[in-house]
């Protein structure tokens, strides 16, 4: 007799599977998930329980009835021949000593040990390989269990995976179909995420969504370029072989050059499985890839056979889980963080609390739009994640332990290191410091401005620049004109003569042309084109620093954001006194040749009437450049017209300008005049 499920229960039941359903969609369609897995794989495991005590209340479209969720419609639907099940928990001794003694009991045999291979959970993305006559046919991702993404091309970009497998061994089947996981190690993921960060795209939340993210692209140049890597541990199909154990599966793969875990071990009995599931969790921190637990399975193929399976999952395989790498602690305080970027992190200060056995007092908030979604504010009480050595993160706030009125929390709008501005541009998630003399920003833009395509100034390498900010020497870019021989030949390792060297080289490239200097102050969108735009029209810093915005977008070329970001450089105080101690170094802040002012004179009251196609500008930009330099643009020739610009098959104004006498220049002659050649 089960019990009736009381309407209480019933709606809980029913409230878990909307959620679960929604987690589901988050993780596996959106590559986004909100909970961290421990919490999901606790929703889960209440809904299993409770559906398990009240089978009545068993829907068949529950979450626990299935697999996992369609595949998204982004690739082709590839079906498994052998459904790609998924594993049951075991949250802890006690569980997993229960799943070998239901071994034993399905086997009838409760006296002998059984014998379990363990190896440990790979936390990324389950995937199987097709291979023909040794060649890799097709590769696809778990889906739902029976139908999965066609990702072939991506996983071809994989490196350890190979496209034709080796028969040196042994010669490969006609048809093997195999399974692994692809996962990235934690220090590749933290390096793609800065790479990400530099380009202000989004990052990924830890490595398990960095290698779903870059698997699930849809162009497999995306994916060459992410470090992705595959261990195999099991086989589904493999023609004209037959095995008896795991351990002969793994050592086979082995030998057509599949890459497997080398961490597994054969346990005879559970205490033994249990001994090494346990080693491994100790050992988690070391592993360069994040396990999420250890999988114990039955060794010998023929009593998996007879265990068989029950709805989802098999019941010779059982997932131990390590203990979860969350805990719940209080926020303290919230500061910014301002990184080598400039991009201002919020953090929360938490109260110390151990998280698989390392005490965390700090937790990132990554920006303020997550902030703001989560709704995390100071005094909350918030569950942290720690996933290997990943920056701990908030994953989300404990509604429901919330007391009195807590403040929402804001970025601060100045630089808690500079006193700059801070800013968020427009369709970017990150705050940004835009003090040019911000130390925390320091080494990096350092680095910039001498590197080669700004001011080139040659043995002012990144171990050099180091040394110069720790030592205290440099603060902002204008302190590298005020370095003596003397000062550099104290810095460790440095020889005389190199210290002469350097000092030379940076006075020998002050007259780098001004465009190289702008490029080389890192203003935030302004790169090698825009600054030699924004110099030729000004053609000098101080034109350039007056300039309003509507000036700015009115050059051509300089769109509203770029406007909007020069502007704002230009208006810090800190980098005007920069700018100040450039010049008086004698560093080159104006283009060689006329003044602004003169420049503007020099096309002053001057008349141009086009005629033709012109081949590299539009007329509409070309008329807007004439007139920035103080000239006219008219529609019809006459004698008081000072150029006709002749394009390609020029109409009848060339004929007018002729019969007049008016002079009748090429485009190339008008970008000469322009002086932008
Ligand atoms: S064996 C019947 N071994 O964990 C499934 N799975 O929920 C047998 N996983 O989707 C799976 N490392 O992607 C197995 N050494 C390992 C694994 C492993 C990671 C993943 C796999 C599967 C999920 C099981």
């Amino acid at each position: 007799m089960t019990e009736p499920c009381h309407a209480d229960t019933f709606n809980r039941i029913s409230r878990l599977r909307d959620e679960i359903r929604e987690h589901n969609y988050r993780y596996y369609i959106l590559d986004d998930p909100v909970v961290s897995d421990a919490e999901y794989d606790r929703l889960m495991h209440e809904l299993i329980e409770l559906e398990e005590r009240y089978p009545d209340a068993v829907t068949p479209d529950s979450p626990t009835q299935r697999v996992g969720v369609s595949p998204s419609s982004l690739f082709d639907s590839v079906e498994h021949t052998v459904p790609m099940l998924s594993l049951q928990n075991a949250m802890d001794a006690d569980e997993l000593r229960e799943f070998d003694a239901r071994c034993k009991r399905v086997l009838a045999d409760e006296e002998t040990d059984i014998e379990y291979m363990v190896e440990p959970k790979l936390d990324g993305l389950g995937v199987e390989l097709v291979y023909r006559d040794g060649c890799l046919v097709v590769g696809s991702t778990r889906g739902n269990g029976y139908q999965g993404e066609d990702v072939t091309a991506n996983l071809k970009t994989i490196r350890s995976i190979p496209l034709v497998l080796r028969r040196d061994a042994l010669p490969p089947p006609a048809r093997l179909e195999v399974r692994g996981e692809v996962f990235m190690n934690v220090a590749d993921f933290k390096k793609l995420n800065r790479e990400l960060e530099e380009k202000d795209e989004k990052v990924f939340a830890n490595p398990r969504n960095a290698s779903a993210g870059s698997l699930r692209q849809k162009d497999p140049r995306v994916t060459a370029g992410r470090p992705l890597d595959i261990c195999l541990y099991s086989v589904s199909v493999c023609e004209g072989y037959t095995f008896s154990y795991q351990i002969e599966v793994l050592k086979t793969l082995t030998k057509w050059g599949l890459k497997v875990n080398s961490l597994y071990r054969r346990c005879i009995g559970i205490e033994a499985a249990l001994d090494y599931c346990r080693e491994l969790e100790d050992r988690r921190e070391e592993l360069p890839y994040e396990a999420d637990g250890a999988v114990v399975k039955v060794n010998e193929l023929a009593l998996r056979r007879e265990l068989g399976e029950v709805s989802r999952s098999p019941r010779w395989a059982t997932a131990y889980k390590f203990a979860s790498p969350e805990e719940i602690t209080r926020i303290e305080t919230i500061i910014a963080s301002v990184g080598r970027t400039g991009a201002v992190t919020p953090v929360a200060i938490l109260e110390p609390v151990k998280i698989g056995g390392v005490m965390v007092s700090r937790a990132t908030l990554h920006n303020q739009d997550e902030v703001d979604r989560k709704d995390v504010r100071v005094g909350d009480w918030v569950l942290v994640r720690r996933a290997g050595d990943v920056i701990p993160e908030v994953v989300k706030v404990m509604a429901e332990r919330r007391t009195g009125d807590l403040e929402p929390y804001l970025l601060p709008d100045t630089c808690p290191v500079c006193g700059s501005r801070v800013f968020q541009p427009e369709g970017e998630v990150k705050s940004r410091c835009t003090g040019l003399a911000c130390p925390a920003q320091l080494k990096r833009s350092i680095g910039h401005f001498a590197s080669k395509r700004a001011m080139d100034i040659e043995g002012l390498g990144t171990k050099l620049v180091e040394q110069l900010i720790e030592s205290g020497l440099v603060k902002d870019v204008a302190d590298l004109y005020d370095l003596t021989a003397e000062q550099l030949t104290e810095l460790d390792r440095m020889a005389e003569k190199s210290a002469g060297n350097i000092i030379e080289q940076i006075s020998k490239r002050k007259n780098q042309s001004p465009d190289r200097l702008l490029f080389g102050l890192g203003v935030r969108m302004v790169g090698e084109h825009t600054a030699s735009v924004l110099i030729r029209h000004f053609r000098s810093f101080d034109a350039l620093v007056a300039a309003s915005e509507e000036e700015l977008t009115g050059v051509l070329e300089v769109g509203p954001k770029v406007a909007a970001s020069v502007n704002l450089f230009f208006s810090q105080e800190e980098n005007i006194k920069v700018l100040e101690r450039l010049k008086e170094a004698g560093v080159t802040m104006r283009l060689a040749g006329l003044s602004a002012a003169e420049g503007v004179a020099r096309l002053a009251g001057k008349s141009f009437v086009f005629t033709g196609a012109l081949e590299t500008w539009n007329r509409h930009e070309a008329k807007r450049l004439i007139e920035s330099l103080g000239g006219r643009v008219s529609g019809s020739v006459s004698s008081k017209t000072d150029y006709v610009v002749a394009g390609e098959s020029p109409g009848s104004k060339l004929k007018k300008a002729n019969e007049l006498g008016v002079t009748v220049i090429s485009e190339e002659e008008l970008r000469q005049l322009l002086e932008l050649k």
